[in-house]
């Protein structure tokens, strides 16, 4: 049977990662892309997504949609401090010998659409059940095609998020992770509405890592755009997406694809969760009595997965 997803996202440099796995699949349909500010402006996350797709070149190309340019509440703070300006690790400036740019913004795609809420909704009514959407950035996007239509998103077949610390630290505060605490109130509504919907939190992500080696011994020598576009994200964009600690890249978004594809990666728990919209503890997601019910990564076979992500990103180039 084949997957049909509609990602949503905000690249981002492990957003790259996941977006050219999942563009790359067998048995995987990139139905819609959808794009929402976070790592990076929405401008900037839009641009990648079309030079992600162009690179990909899908048999059929995904519909693709703006969406938020900002969260629900507050301003929009971005983490390009890890992703560069570009989102991409600077690769957006990268020129060939005679001065073009190695990874232009392909022209405008005809079937470009602004308004990611809709493109969400718009999916959801076709493809009901058969559809999963992948939510790899703040959820502005999803609690936005929510609050237009409560039952939409309750059509599809589930909805993975990357997002949450429950038993471990956050990456922005002590208790915040990065997509939940750029729109807190977005995650809220989305857990709270009872949506068929699994967590993959920093719980399981920070136990998968790739190291740039690995990702340059698995390409081998490049033979297309897309394995170049792999080399050059291994040789300068690794660096701020969190390889500062040695143990490579926290492979957060592949790995919520990866589950969406594949659920027999993770060990799912079913939880009751609350995300905080108040105070020094914005964006944490805690266990509570209360709370809404939602199956949560606790477990992961990290090498299975990375075995699949290595299988999806580099033997397709070769
Ligand atoms: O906390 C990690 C998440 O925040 C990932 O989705 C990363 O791309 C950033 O958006
Ligand atoms: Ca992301």
């Amino acid at each position: 049977m084949t997957r049909r997803l509609l990602i949503d996202t905000d690249p981002g440099i492990d957003d790259a990662l996941a977006l050219l796995a999942a563009l790359g699949c067998p048995g995987v349909r990139v139905e819609a892309i959808t794009t929402v500010a976070g790592n990076v402006p929405l401008d900037a996350a839009t641009a990648n997504a079309r030079r992600l797709v162009a690179l990909a070149g899908p048999p059929s190309p995904p519909r693709l949609a703006r969406g938020a340019a900002g969260p629900l509440a507050g301003a929009l703070v971005t983490a390009a401090h890890v992703h560069g300006d570009d989102g991409i690790g600077g690769l957006a400036g990268l020129r060939e010998a005679d001065g073009r740019p190695r990874y232009p913004v392909p022209d405008q795609p005809s079937l470009e659409m602004q308004d990611g809420a809709a493109l969400i909704l718009e999916a959801a009514a076709a493809l009901g059940p058969e559809l999963s959407i992948v939510a790899l950035g703040p959820l502005t996007n999803l609690a936005l095609a929510l609050a237009r239509d409560p039952g939409g998103l309750a059509r599809v077949g589930r909805i993975v998020v990357m997002g949450g610390a429950v038993d471990v630290a956050g990456n922005v505060t002590p208790a915040a992770e990065f997509n939940l605490h750029v729109d807190p109130e977005a995650a809220a509504a989305v857990l709270d509405a009872g949506l068929p919907l699994t967590l993959v939190p920093l719980d399981v992500t920070r136990r998968v890592r790739l190291g740039r080696a690995a990702l340059e011994r698995a390409l081998g020598r490049p033979r297309d755009r897309r394995a170049r576009f792999l080399a050059d994200l291994a040789a300068q964009g690794f660096g701020p997406a969190g390889d500062a600690d040695g143990r490579g890249m926290a492979l957060h978004d592949p790995l919520a694809v990866g589950i969406a594809v594949d659920p027999s990666f993770a060990r799912l728990e079913p939880l009751r969760l609350r995300v905080e919209t108040q105070g020094a503890l914005r964006g944490q997601t805690r266990r509570a009595a209360d709370g809404a019910p939602c199956d949560v990564a606790l477990g992961v076979d990290a090498g299975r997965f990375l075995d699949w992500l290595l299988e999806r990103l580099c033997r397709a180039s070769a």
